[in-house]
């Protein structure tokens, strides 16, 4: 069986991109936001995920005004990156994993959620950097395939909080349908506060994207009644990119343990926020129960070596 074994939500600034492909990561600006994902990085390498579902928007790259679907699945066997002006971005092609997402799509349409099926699509910043911040800059190949789920949050009417992380438990019980031994990962991408243009250009509000990170680990329902006025109000016109975190959030277990948070102003003119979040723990009870010891190496499930390690990472986050 599948199962999804961590979330991941990043912001994807694309000039952090641009700083990437540049060689401008050691620049004292740069550097301050490229620290704070080294330890992911190091969290990923370890917890080798077999397939990643990014959660993420179309900057009207692939998609433009005149067709915005709300919700599409990348169900193709790659997807190159998008050129966004400057020639596409030179990170490696992406490979999909067509039968996981052709389950996903299956899964989630007959639980009546009305994803559109994407057989062709080329994705841009809003997938690609987050991709560099935790699995670094691969010259040829990515570490994993990626399953890409588009949101519309560019034109009104994005979807609501509420209804993004219903479908992300709707992805979960696809992935745990899943009948290969799969361990996933879900990103959720976009935010934190920022706007782009008009008289608000440049607002931060890293109070409210504080709150939002401290709820999205305990009490994510919360965050689903929130109004996208409220996101508007208090997050900058591209501040709605946050509803697309809490996908990655319905996927997970109610209770999660927040294994690394990062949050750092401003890059560009976007609040950086960073968050790992893993299913919680069983209790000491249920693990003696089930015979199993977290002590010694040897018979060590994955995940729970890659749990060890993030309770390192996690006393060295910075808040
Ligand atoms: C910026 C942020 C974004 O989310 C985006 O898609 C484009 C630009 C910025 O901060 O400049
Ligand atoms: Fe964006």
């Amino acid at each position: 069986m599948a199962k999804i074994i961590a979330g991941i939500g990043s912001s994807h600034v694309p000039a952090i991109g641009a700083a990437l492909d540049n060689g401008k990561t050691e620049e004292p600006y740069w550097k301050r936001v490229f620290s704070g994902f080294e330890k992911s990085k190091q969290w990923m390498a370890q917890a080798k995920p077999d397939v990643a579902i990014v959660v993420y928007n179309d900057h009207a790259s692939a998609f433009s005004v005149e067709m915005i679907p709300t919700f599409a699945l990348g169900c193709a066997a790659e997807f190159p990156p998008a050129d966004e002006g400057w020639g596409p971005r030179p990170v490696p092609v992406l490979k999909g994993h067509p039968a996981l997402a052709a389950h996903i799509a299956q899964s989630v349409i007959l639980d009546e959620f009305d994803l559109t099926i994407v057989n062709k699509m080329e994705v841009d910043h809003g997938l690609t950097v987050p991709m560099n911040l935790l699995f670094g800059q691969p010259k040829d190949a990515w570490p994993c395939p990626v399953i890409p789920l588009a949101v519309n949050v560019v034109m009104y009417p994005p979807p609501t909080g509420h209804r993004c992380y219903m479908l992300g438990k709707a992805i979960r019980k696809a992935v745990e349908s899943y009948p290969e031994d799969l361990n996933v990962v879900i990103f959720g991408t976009g935010g934190l506060s920022h706007q782009i243009s008009g008289p608000r250009a440049g607002l931060i509000n890293s109070k409210w994207d504080k709150a939002f990170l401290d709820n999205l680990t305990r009490d994510p329902k919360k965050l689903t009644r929130i109004p996208h006025i409220e996101y508007m109000r208090e997050a900058g016109a591209e501040g709605i990119e946050m509803v697309m975190w809490l996908i990655m959030r319905g996927a997970l277990d109610d209770k999660v343990d927040e294994v690394y948070r990062f949050y750092t102003v401003p890059a560009s003119n976007t609040a950086v926020g960073h968050i790992i979040l893993e299913n919680a723990r069983k209790s000491a009870g249920a693990r003696k129960a089930a015979g199993k010891s977290r002590r010694g190496a040897a018979g060590k499930s994955r995940q729970a070596a890659v749990r060890q390690r993030s309770h390192r990472i996690a006393s060295k986050g910075t808040r």
